[in-house]
């Protein structure tokens, strides 16, 4: 992270508070959200993308300060799910700069975002539409765009590759099937089609697949302008902008996704006889990614013949990422100095299975021991977000860190939470 210092020797400090400091105060394992570098990201996308509306995907990580941040910087939200549609509005977001997702939103899920009035709803199938104008109900009109599959493979992961056909989300453009859904939507007058949306998938690092889902997304947008005379004022074009993980490793160029984005429109509109319609981005990762580090105490240090396994006091509960996707991580020896070469090791969870990695062959100190710390940069991103209950080890808490003070943003899950909701027997 761009705000990382390093103090003194081998203690590394977020915003200015030595992150041993806050393994000290709040326990171990814990994220570290660095407020600054939160709201420069946001100020980033502000600046590279002036006129157009830059909504921060909630999935990637939220919590009440999330949202406050974000929403002070100028960005509005895209959620997925009542829980965080209702954290967002009871935290006082407006819910109309707040957009709805989902292959399969639940009739709460409708409910409730059309109960607060958010801003759009994103369709993602043809079964959606008339359940929706239903949920709307009469005299109202709800603003909707349609996901569509734009065709184009791009992303870190397989699991992750969101434009292509092979996979559930949106509608296809093949044989006509999103244009037939897009005129079921026109013939409904409760919603009103506000758009086209796609979201090609994430960790993307490069501009190139962003420019072909404009041409293919321009090119719909002519086809049905000539067919019903349509003209759709917004265009989203959804997340998926890269980081890097480790140093050296690429991230998107956001100016450069920004600039050549728009004259792709610009051109792509002008070619159609069609006005240029708004832009709007749903980044999440970029966001919040590089402001979180997670930091672990060392528990146990084991030689096999092949391997030093460095188990730490988190895992694949907190972090599935490595699990999920096989991607690597650069942890760091934190805390203290130390003088030892560097040896390769393997970073563990204290999790019940052998594919709990958090690091494999990773250089740390070959003097690592236990009551060690470690920190693991880059870990504001679908690493908490996506945390799970695996071992009842409980969900670690979130401390941010701003102008030097840190302070606790959501506690540590703890024994009595794990509990309480076990109301049976
Ligand atoms: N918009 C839509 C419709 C999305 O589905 C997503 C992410 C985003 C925006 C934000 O994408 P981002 O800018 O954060 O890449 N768990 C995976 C990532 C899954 C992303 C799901 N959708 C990971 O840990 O890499």
């Amino acid at each position: 992270p761009a705000s990382t210092t390093e103090p003194r020797a081998g203690d590394l400090a977020v915003g200015g508070v030595p992150l041993a400091e806050i393994a000290d105060r709040f326990g171990t394992p814990v994220y570290v959200l660095d407020e600054s570098e939160v709201r420069e990201r946001c100020r980033t996308y502000r600046h590279a993308f002036p006129d157009a509306e830059v909504l921060y995907a909630a999935k990637a990580f939220l919590c009440r300060a999330m949202v406050h941040w974000v929403g002070e910087e100028g960005l509005g939200l895209d959620v997925c799910s009542a829980g965080e549609l209702e954290l967002a509005v009871t935290t006082g977001f407006p819910a109309e700069r707040i957009l709805l997702h989902g292959n399969a939103k639940s009739p709460r899920d409708l409910e409730l975002a059309l109960r607060l009035g958010v801003g759009r709803i994103v369709i993602d199938s043809p079964s959606e539409i008339a359940r929706l104008a239903a949920a709307v109900g009469p005299g109202r009109r709800q603003k909707v765009m349609v996901r569509v599959v734009p065709g184009v493979s791009a992303g870190g992961h397989d699991k992750i590759r969101t434009g292509t056909e092979d996979q559930k989300f949106g509608m296809s453009l093949r044989d006509g099937y999103a244009q037939h859904a897009i005129a079921r939507i026109l013939d409904q007058p409760r919603l009103e089609l506000t758009g086209l949306h796609c979201h090609l998938g994430s960790q993307i690092t490069t501009v190139k697949p962003y420019l072909a889902a404009v041409r293919r997304l321009v090119g719909l947008m002519a086809r049905l302008h000539g067919q019903h005379g349509i003209v759709l004022p917004e265009l989203d074009l959804g997340g998926g902008h890269g980081i890097a993980y480790r140093p050296g490793e690429p991230a998107l160029d956001l100016t450069a996704l920004a600039r050549q984005v728009r004259a792709e429109l610009t051109a792509g509109c002008a070619a159609a006889g069609l006005p240029v319609p708004r832009l709007i981005i749903e980044p999440g990762r970029a966001v919040v990614g590089p402001a979180g580090v997670a930091v672990y105490h060392v528990l146990s240090v084991k030689h096999t013949g092949e391997h030093t396994f460095v188990a730490v006091d988190g895992g694949m509960s907190d972090n599935p990422r490595p699990a999920l996707y096989g991607v690597p991580y650069a942890p760091r020896l934190i805390g203290r100095h130390s003088a030892a070469a560097p040896a390769p090791v393997t970073v563990v969870g204290r999790h019940c299975e052998a594919g709990d990695v958090l690091a494999a062959d990773v250089a740390l100190p070959a003097d690592v021991r236990p009551g060690d710390l470690l920190a693991v940069p880059v870990a504001g991103a679908y690493h908490l977000s996506m945390a799970s209950g695996y071992n009842m080890v409980g969900r670690p808490p979130v401390a941010a860190v701003h102008a030097g003070h840190a302070r606790l943003l959501v506690r540590r899950e703890s024994l009595d939470d794990i509990r309480s909701r076990d109301v049976g027997l």
